[in-house]
């Protein structure tokens, strides 16, 4: 397991994730529990990226309950199709949100979150959990973000 994270400076986004993700990668290498290694992954992607908050949250029977996250204190059950989490769940769906004041149903959990995106992670075919992002920005997330989470949604499905 890697000591530190090695956080890179660089102003281009990609080449932050690409520094990044190798070091994620050995974060859960040789280590199966599931909380261990989202708990770990929250916090590399919030410090990595600089992220206002990012968190997990896990299908438990017909609602998302929080699971391990980085940031503000955060709503801990959504219903399904409510929210942004609660619509990628039940569509399925990368979901990235430019304006969060602008999306019907968004659920505020803190003011000073502006924008996000939202990434579920499959086991045999059902959605197991989601992986949130949210930026205090406006319009923070994009195609490079989708990109990279996707790679790092790909490696969670592994461990699930
Ligand atoms: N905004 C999310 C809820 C989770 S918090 O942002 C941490 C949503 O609308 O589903």
């Amino acid at each position: 397991m890697a000591e530190e994270l090695i956080i890179s400076t660089s102003d281009d986004k990609a080449e932050r994730y690409r520094s990044l993700l190798p070091q994620i990668e050995a974060l859960v290498a040789g280590e199966n529990d599931l909380t261990a290694n989202l708990a770990n992954i929250a916090s590399a992607l919030k410090y990595g990226m600089d992220y206002f908050w990012v968190g997990f949250y896990r299908v438990k029977g017909h609602e998302l309950v929080l699971g391990p996250f980085q940031g503000p204190i955060a709503c801990t059950r959504i219903a399904k199709g409510k929210g942004v989490c609660g619509k990628s769940w039940k569509e399925k769906k990368i979901l990235i949100v430019e304006n969060v004041e602008e999306f019907p149903g968004h659920i505020a959990c803190s003011a000073e979150s502006k924008s996000e995106i939202v990434l579920p992670a499959l086991k045999n075919g059902a959605v197991a959990l989601v992986l949130d992002v949210d930026s205090d920005q406006i319009a923070d997330f994009d195609e490079i973000d989708k990109e990279y989470l996707t790679q790092l949604i790909r490696l969670i499905e592994l461990k699930l």
